[in-house]
């Protein structure tokens, strides 16, 4: 979908999100930002319909509008910080699973413009989930993957990689993955096995958005902090990943009734 927010186009950068609401008592959607273009004002969103709220979403038509709008929140991807030199000598591979491929592409995008090529693989469930591979095969080397082999590599994007380091000879400093949570925790403990540095961003519940709800509380290396103020990315190694997924399905009971709610 295409929003147009001006403002909101203007001032984002990669790594960054949007939270949606679509009236006054609907739930707040935090989603990463897919793309956006200043010129036209647009911001690009992708999310899956799977419950109330996002088939909603998806019923919207041309000229519709949300009540809410708000972004850029959270902090933008730590290399937009970084010396570009030293960032074009580094061996970057992005992870990208499902729908969580959506905000790889923004990340990977600003770095191809910025004279840096990184590698990027993407898992699907099938060959009819995987998205934005052509768009992504502009600006990355692209290394596809399907869980049930439809489609590129057969298997978990984990073996992808394991493969590509182990047999193809790829040498990596720095993984950034980004999907279901699963996929992160896992990603991780295969990097930490290799020792590779790792970046996760983490798809927290969110209420507010803005730091003073809690609601997107996780625990790395020990201590609190806030996904939506202080990330969404934080150095995968150091996340309490089994804390994160307990939160992330405490309301799974209540979506489900509102979801089958909505279909009756
Ligand atoms: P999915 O279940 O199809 O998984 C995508 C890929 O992840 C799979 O193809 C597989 O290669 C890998 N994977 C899954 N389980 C794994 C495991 N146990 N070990 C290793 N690899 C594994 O993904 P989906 O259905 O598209 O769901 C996308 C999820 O991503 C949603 O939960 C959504 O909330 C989340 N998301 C996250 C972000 C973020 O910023 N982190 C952004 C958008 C979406
Ligand atoms: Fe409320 Fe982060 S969403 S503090």
């Amino acid at each position: 979908m295409k929003i147009h927010a001006p403002r909101v186009a203007k001032a984002a950068q990669p790594g960054q999100f949007i939270i949606v609401r679509m009236d006054a008592k609907g739930e707040r959607i935090p989603l990463t930002i897919c793309d956006y273009d200043v010129q036209a004002g647009t911001v690009t969103i992708v999310f899956q319909s799977i419950g109330c709220s996002t088939t909603r979403m998806a019923q919207y038509e041309e000229g519709d509008s949300f009540a809410d709008f708000v972004g850029p929140l959270g902090q933008p991807s730590e290399f937009v910080h970084e010396d570009l030199e030293e960032l074009k000598g580094k061996k970057m591979v992005f992870i990208a699973g499902g729908v969580g491929t959506a905000p790889v592409y923004p990340q990977a995008k600003w770095l191809h413009e910025h004279g840096v090529e990184v590698d990027v693989i993407i898992g699907a469930k099938s060959k009819d989930y995987m998205i934005l591979e052509d768009q992504m095969k502009t600006v990355a080397n692209v290394y596809p993957a399907t869980d049930d082999g439809s489609y590129g590599y057969k298997g978990l994007v984990t073996n992808l990689l394991k493969d590509l380091v182990e047999n193809q000879g790829k040498k990596y400093d720095l993984v950034i993955a980004i999907g279901p949570m699963i996929m992160m925790k896992f990603v991780c403990k295969l990097t930490e096995e290799l020792g590779i540095k790792t970046v996760v961003s983490l798809n927290t519940i969110m209420v507010d958005g803005t730091g003073m709800c809690g609601a997107c509380r996780v625990t790395v290396d020990g201590k609190t902090r806030f996904a939506c103020v202080e990330g969404p990315e934080f150095d995968g190694h150091k996340v309490d990943f089994e804390e994160a997924m307990k939160r992330q399905g405490m309301y799974k009971a209540q979506e489900c009734e509102k979801t089958e709610e909505f279909n009756k």
